[in-house]
């Protein structure tokens, strides 16, 4: 468990380097990874494009499946399948994106048998994120007979999965993409529709026409506050992201 390999950012950028178990964020519970996502976020944070980490130098990585190999709470014992996805991690705790990861017990979540690490890290913190809109949206009334769900980002993480997730819960989902060559693989995952945003009219009405039962947004901006010109009343708008910047 000593001298394993990590990607750490300093100030002057990204390097792999050997570390020691002493060297990583306090924890009950050392994880040997299997496999991390690469998400948005961590692009952001490797890059230095964006904000993400709270300090240098820090393992980025915001999740994590793998195998406990050392635990000081009896909640989790070792040879244990576990997965960690937000909480901090890889933003202001050493993250996913080394071979050993020490985490509070809190953070960790059984993988459930049936699913391998790969499978939870493929659904990854993306897919997790699509699921909980699925659920919010649903806690707040949204069904399937209400119409099509308009899926913003759709070439993205969060997009491909959240047309995927709707699409297998019944829904009618309109994939927005600004990728024309993505269409065929948006349609596969289950999108009935495709619209271009080189194509979109937003109009400049307060209240558009309104076509989508609700709507999942990655992407911010414009295109947000198009959704909320255009969705039906009493429609669900899951606002997750800001791919498109903050203005
Ligand atoms: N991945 C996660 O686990 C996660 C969790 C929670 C929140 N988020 C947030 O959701 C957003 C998307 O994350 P993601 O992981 O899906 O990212 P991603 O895989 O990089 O996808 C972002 C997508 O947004 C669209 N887009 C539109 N304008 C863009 C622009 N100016 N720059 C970049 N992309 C643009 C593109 O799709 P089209 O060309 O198809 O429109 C692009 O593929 C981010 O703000 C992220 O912080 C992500």
């Amino acid at each position: 468990m000593n001298n394993f390999k990590a990607l750490r950012v300093h100030e002057d950028g990204a390097r792999l380097e050997t570390l020691g178990l002493e060297e990583l964020d306090a924890g009950e519970v050392v994880i040997k990874a299997a496999y991390s996502g690469i998400n948005y976020k961590d692009a952001l944070a490797v890059t230095g494009k964006g904000k993400i980490l709270r300090r240098f130098p820090m393992i980025p990585g915001i999740d994590v499946a793998g195998e406990v190999v050392e635990s000081g709470d009896d909640r989790f014992s070792i040879g244990e399948r576990v997965l960690v996805t937000g909480c901090g991690l890889g933003e202001n705790h050493d993250g996913g994106f080394a071979e050993y990861v020490r985490v509070p017990v809190d953070w960790m979540v059984a993988i459930p048998s049936g699913l391998s690490e790969r499978e939870a890290m493929a659904l990854g913190t993306a897919g997790f994120t699509a699921t909980m809109a699925l659920v919010r949206m649903e806690d707040n009334g949204s069904n399937p007979s209400q119409g099509p769900i308009l899926i913003n980002g759709a070439s993205g993480g969060v997009g491909s999965l959240a047309i995927d997730i709707f699409s297998k819960a019944g829904y009618s989902v309109t994939a927005l993409t600004g990728k024309a060559e993505q269409a065929e693989r948006l349609r596969r995952l289950g999108a009935d529709e495709v619209l271009l945003t080189s194509e979109l009219e937003f109009g400049t009405r307060p209240l558009e026409r309104a076509q989508w039962a609700g709507a999942v947004d990655s992407v911010g901006g414009d295109f947000l506050a198009w959704l909320t010109r255009t969705v039906q009343p009493w429609g669900n708008i899951a606002a997750i992201g800001l791919a498109g910047g903050m203005l």
